[in-house]
C-alpha cells in the first residue's frame, strides 16, 4: 500500500540587511521606476559577509520542525536544494544536519535552481510513499547575492537570499502531496548559468577578472520560457490530480518577475486574489522564493487547512515543476 506524504509544517528566514531600488540607483545605472514597472521588486535581503546559505536554512527548518511537531532527531532525511551550498562539499544537507541535531538523517544537496523546493518535495514525498522514510526535512535555501554581479545591471537587481523548509511526513484521509510536473531542457543551460567554480572552469584569476564566476542571464530567452512552464505545469499537475482550475484556492508561484507571474496567471485564466506575491519585498530569492511565499501564507492564515495549493516554478537548467497540495 501506498502512503500518502503531506506538508507537515513549514518555516522561513531572511537575513535582517535589506537592500533597496535607491541603494541599488547608487551602484549601478538603474532607477527605481525601471525596476518596479520591469520587475515588481522594491526592496530585497541580503546576507550579511559572515552569514552563509545553512545559517538561515537552520532557523527555517527549526520552525518548520516546531509547526510539524516532530522533533530533529525523528527526521530520516535532509534535503538541501541549493546552487550556492556553503561550500561545494560537504553538502549544506550535512551541515544543517549537525547543527539541528538530526543525528538518525540521511543528508543530501539537490541542484535544480529555483525549481529546487518542488524537486524536493517531489523525491521527499516518493521516500514517504514507498515507506523507506517517515519525516523528510525539505529545505531551499540561496544567498544568489554571493554570485550575483553587482555591476551588471541587467541582474543585479533581480536577486535576494533566503531559506524556506518544510516537513514531509505521512498525513491520512484526502490531504497530501496529491501530484507532481517536473521537467527540464537541458539546452537552454546557457540562458542562465555561472560558467565559472565547477570542473569545467575551475575558480582561476582568469576567471575572476573576466566576471566568469558571476551568475550570467539572458533575461528575454528565460521570460519567454518561464511564462510557458508554468502555465503548462499547472496544467499538467492539475490533470494528475484530477482537479479543476476553479478549484485552486491558493497558487504560490516562483516569485521571479510580476510580469511573468502575470502572464501565466493570465494565460491559465486564475484570478488575481488567489496568487500569492512576496517579490516586491524579497526580489528573486531563487531556490527559497517558493517556501518562503507557502510559509507566509500559512502562517498568514491565508492558505488554510482543506485548500488546495498549487505551487509553481522554473529556473536555471533549464528546469520546472509544479505540485497540487491540499493542506
Ligand atoms: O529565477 C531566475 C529566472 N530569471 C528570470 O525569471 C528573469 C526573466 N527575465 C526578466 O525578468 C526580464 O527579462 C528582465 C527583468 C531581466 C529584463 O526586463 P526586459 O523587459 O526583458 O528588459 P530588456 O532586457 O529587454 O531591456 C530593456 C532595456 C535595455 O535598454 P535598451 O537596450 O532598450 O536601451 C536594457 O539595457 O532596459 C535596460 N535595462 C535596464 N535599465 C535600467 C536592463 N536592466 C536595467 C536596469 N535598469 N536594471
Amino acid at each position: 500500500m501506498t502512503i500518502r506524504a503531506g506538508i507537515l509544517g513549514t518555516g522561513s528566514a531572511l537575513p535582517s540587511r535589506v537592500l533597496t531600488n535607491a541603494d541599488l540607483e547608487q551602484m549601478v545605472d538603474t532607477n527605481d521606476e525601471w525596476i518596479v514597472t520591469r520587475t515588481g521588486i522594491k526592496e530585497r535581503r541580503i546576507a550579511a559577509p559572515d552569514e552563509a546559505t545553512s545559517d538561515f536554512a537552520v532557523p527555517a527548518s527549526e520552525r518548520a520542525m516546531a509547526m510539524a511537531g516532530v522533533r530533529a532527531e525523528e527526521i530520516d532525511l535532509i534535503l538541501v536544494a541549493t546552487v550556492t551550498p556553503d561550500t561545494m562539499f560537504p553538502s549544506t544537507a550535512c551541515v544543517v544536519q549537525d547543527r539541528i541535531g538530526a543525528t538518525h538523517a540521511a543528508a543530501f544537496d539537490l541542484s535544480a535552481a529555483c525549481s529546487g523546493y518542488l524537486y524536493g518535495l517531489s523525491v521527499a514525498s516518493a521516500f514517504v510513499a514507498t515507506g523507506q522514510y517517515r519525516y523528510v526535512l525539505v529545505i531551499a535555501a540561496d544567498v544568489l547575492s554571493r554570485i550575483v554581479d553587482y555591476t551588471d545591471r541587467s541582474t543585479a537587481v533581480l536577486f535576494g537570499d533566503g531559506a524556506g523548509a518544510a516537513v514531509v511526513g505521512p498525513v491520512e484521509g484526502d490531504r497530501g502531496l496529491l501530484a507532481f510536473d517536473l521537467g527540464a531542457d537541458g539546452s537552454g543551460g546557457k540562458f542562465l548559468h555561472m560558467p565559472a567554480g565547477g570542473s569545467r572552469m575551475p575558480a582561476s584569476y582568469a576567471s575572476i577578472d573576466a566576471h566568469m564566476h558571476y551568475l550570467k542571464m539572458e533575461g528575454q530567452e528565460t521570460f519567454k520560457f518561464a511564462v510557458k512552464a508554468m502555465a503548462s505545469s499547472t496544467e499538467k499537475v492539475l490533470e494528475r490530480a484530477g482537479l479543476s482550475r476553479e478549484e485552486i484556492d491558493v497558487l504560490v508561484p516562483h516569485q521571479a518577475n510580476i510580469r511573468i507571474i502575470e502572464a501565466a496567471r493570465k494565460r491559465f485564466g486564475l484570478d488575481e486574489d488567489k496568487v500569492v506575491l512576496t517579490i516586491h519585498k524579497y526580489g528573486n530569492s531563487s531556490a527559497s522564493s517558493i517556501a518562503i511565499a507557502l510559509d507566509e501564507a500559512i502562517r498568514s492564515g491565508r492558505a488554510e487547512p482543506g485548500h488546495v495549493v498549487v505551487l509553481v516554478g522554473f529556473g536555471a537548467g533549464l528546469t520546472w515543476g509544479a505540485a497540487a497540495v491540499r493542506l
